[in-house]
């Protein structure tokens, strides 16, 4: 799939010099689809009203608060204040070409002050939601390919603002290693640090996935701002994570928690899961946005070390289930649980992404393995939605925890389906979507497409009428069990935009031009191709 011109390559053999190394010059990863594909598909007229839907909702009863509280019709400030539902969705509307709502959602970006709030932020919502959707809203507008009638100063606003909010948090980076601390108040300035105690100690400590999830977007901003020190706080952070102290258990596959004293790891609990999960997606789309980054080559080297170790010690199969290949993660102390959670579903896109940019089929067979394991995770529950966490019997008919071994309930479900729930609530979750478009965007299997068009009735019909879009408690009780009064903002970010692009033409942000952060943000590769 990589596509490398092969006159390109005897050419730069004769005059190495001139012509760019392999590695610089450009990779399609998109597959080759005709032209005028899925033009006029009315699944994507039907996912762009839901978002309309959904956003008048939202600017009905929430806005210009974070989120939509759908049951009682009003909204929280639960990601300090600046709007979280305008700043993640801003892009999605931009996409679908909506420029009524894009218009008021500008206006509102260049009003907000991005350097204060009445509360605690937290360093990584605000970089994956924030940050990210200002400098995505910004690429997508100037790349010239969606309609732009907006005054010129709101959409160079997206631009300062992103700097004056990356600014203003700056001050996390100031610890002893140099790896970002949690939380800031920014009415004093004061920086906060999380604590983990662990075998009786207590660290000051970041997560890997916080540590490891800036990289993309501070690469992005040194680059539109000509403001080096974003780049440098960001690869400061990931130099702890790819040499990594202690090693881990299996090569590529670090714990999730960090000493920031220190930078040395202080647990094993490895895997693909929250709080690893963005930090091992970033080494590679870092590598994708800028490919003749010497630093992004490390950050490469160190992702295919991850895939191939992934391949080796965690991509397991339930017991009597040989069909299904799951991700396990690892318990504190290093030993494999025969668990995934949800966010773990992301890595069969990212492992596909990576497996075709590098022409490695291994590694793409093995993204299209996990995402047909996490669509089933969709289509064995009665709502049609997958569950916040699973878990299996290993190869010996065993579950890492033993409440499970006894008890009839799980040994039937997992008969049937090869998993069992351990959480069943669904939460707005992108992740299975997201690998479902990349396995559609670069094999061109549509049966990719009929997946996403099943989640999206899903989340259409099979939950509660009067109130669409709730997060809801059980994915497998009638209805989704109880409704729980939250809209993500995600669903506007991820949700709908994976939903969105799966049935849009296939040009309409092509992966061969932008590359997404970890909340859908689509950034302008650094060199796209033509
Ligand atoms: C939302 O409305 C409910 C019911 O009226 C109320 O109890 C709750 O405090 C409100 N929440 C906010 C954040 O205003
Ligand atoms: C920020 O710190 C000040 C001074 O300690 C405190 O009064 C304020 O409540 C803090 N802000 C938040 C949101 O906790
Ligand atoms: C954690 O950080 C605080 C504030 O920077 C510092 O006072 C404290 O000594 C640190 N704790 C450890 C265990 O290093
Ligand atoms: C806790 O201590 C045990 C015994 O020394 C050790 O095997 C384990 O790796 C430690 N766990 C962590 C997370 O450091
Ligand atoms: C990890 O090892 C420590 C020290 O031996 C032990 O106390 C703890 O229970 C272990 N944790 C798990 C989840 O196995
Ligand atoms: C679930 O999807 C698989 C393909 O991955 C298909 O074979 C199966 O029939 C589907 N099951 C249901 C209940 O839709
Ligand atoms: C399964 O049992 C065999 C024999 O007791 C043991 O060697 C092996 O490690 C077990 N495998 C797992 C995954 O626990
Ligand atoms: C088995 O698990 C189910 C579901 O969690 C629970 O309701 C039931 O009480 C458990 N049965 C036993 C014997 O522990």
């Amino acid at each position: 799939m990589v596509i490398v011109s092969r006159a390109l390559l005897a050419l730069a053999a004769l005059v190495p010099a001139v012509v760019a190394r392999p590695s610089q010059t450009c990779r399609k990863v998109q597959h080759d689809f005709p032209a005028g594909t899925n033009k006029n598909d009315p699944r994507a007229e039907a996912v762009k009203q839901a978002y309309v839907r959904e956003w008048n909702q939202y600017y009905k009863y929430a806005f210009p608060q974070d989120d939509l509280m759908p049951l009682t019709h009003n909204g929280t400030n639960d990601l300090f204040g600046w709007g979280a539902s305008v700043v993640d969705g801003i892009d999605t509307a931009i996409v679908m070409g909506l420029t009524d709502i894009v218009e008021k959602q500008l206006n509102h970006i260049a009003s907000v002050d991005f350097t204060k709030s009445a509360y605690i932020v937290n360093f990584f919502d605000t970089n994956i939601r924030y940050l990210a959707g200002l400098l995505s809203a910004y690429d997508l507008i100037k790349s010239g390919k969606f309609p732009n009638p907006y005054d010129e100063h709101l959409v160079e606003a997206l631009l300062s603002q992103a700097k004056s909010l990356a600014t203003a948090i700056s001050p996390v980076f100031d610890t002893v290693t140099g790896l970002p601390a949690s939380q800031m108040n920014f009415t004093t300035g004061e920086v906060i640090q999380a604590s983990s105690t662990i075998n009786g100690t207590t660290y000051n400590s970041t997560n890997t996935a916080q540590a490891g999830t800036m990289i993309l977007e501070y690469y992005r901003l040194s680059d539109l701002t000509g403001d080096e020190s974003f780049r440098e706080h960001a690869k400061k952070a990931e130099s702890y994570l790819i040499k990594p102290s202690p090693a881990p258990v299996y090569p590529g596959l670090v714990g999730t928690e960090l000493d920031t004293e220190t930078g040395k790891f202080i647990t094993f609990d490895a895997g693909w899961e929250a709080g690893v999960d963005s930090f091992i997606e970033y080494l590679i789309k870092t590598y994708v946005y800028d490919p003749s980054d010497e630093y992004a080559q490390q950050l490469r080297d160190f992702w295919v070390v991850t895939a191939e170790s992934s391949m080796k010690n965690i991509a397991l199969h339930p017991y009597h289930h040989p069909e299904l290949t799951f991700l396990s993660q690892s318990d504190i102390n290093g030993s494999l649980m025969w668990a995934m959670d949800d966010y773990a579903c992301f890595a069969g896109g990212n492992l596909l992404l990576g497996g075709a940019y590098l022409d490695r089929p291994d590694i793409t067979d093995l993204g299209v393995k996990v995402t047909d394991s996490c669509h089933r995770l969709f289509n064995t529950t009665t709502t049609g939605l997958n569950p916040s966490s699973i878990a299996w019997y290993n190869q010996n008919n065993t579950a890492y925890d033993n409440q499970y071994n006894k008890n009839a309930t799980y040994r039937a479900e997992a008969a049937k389906n090869g998993y069992f729930i351990t959480d069943p609530s669904y939460r707005d979750y992108p992740e299975p979507i997201e690998s479902i478009w990349y396995a559609y965007r670069i094999t061109g299997d549509t049966r990719w497409q009929d997946y996403n068009w099943e989640i999206f009735q899903a989340l259409d019909t099979k939950r509660s009428k009067s109130v669409p879009y709730a997060e809801i408690s059980d994915v497998n009780a009638p209805g989704g069990g109880e409704l729980i009064n939250y809209v993500a903002s995600f669903y506007f970010a991820e949700v709908l935009k994976y939903l969105y692009l799966s049935f849009a033409e296939t040009d309409v942000v092509s992966l061969d031009e932008f590359v997404f952060n970890t909340e859908c943000h689509p950034m302008r590769i650094k060199k796209p191709c033509n």
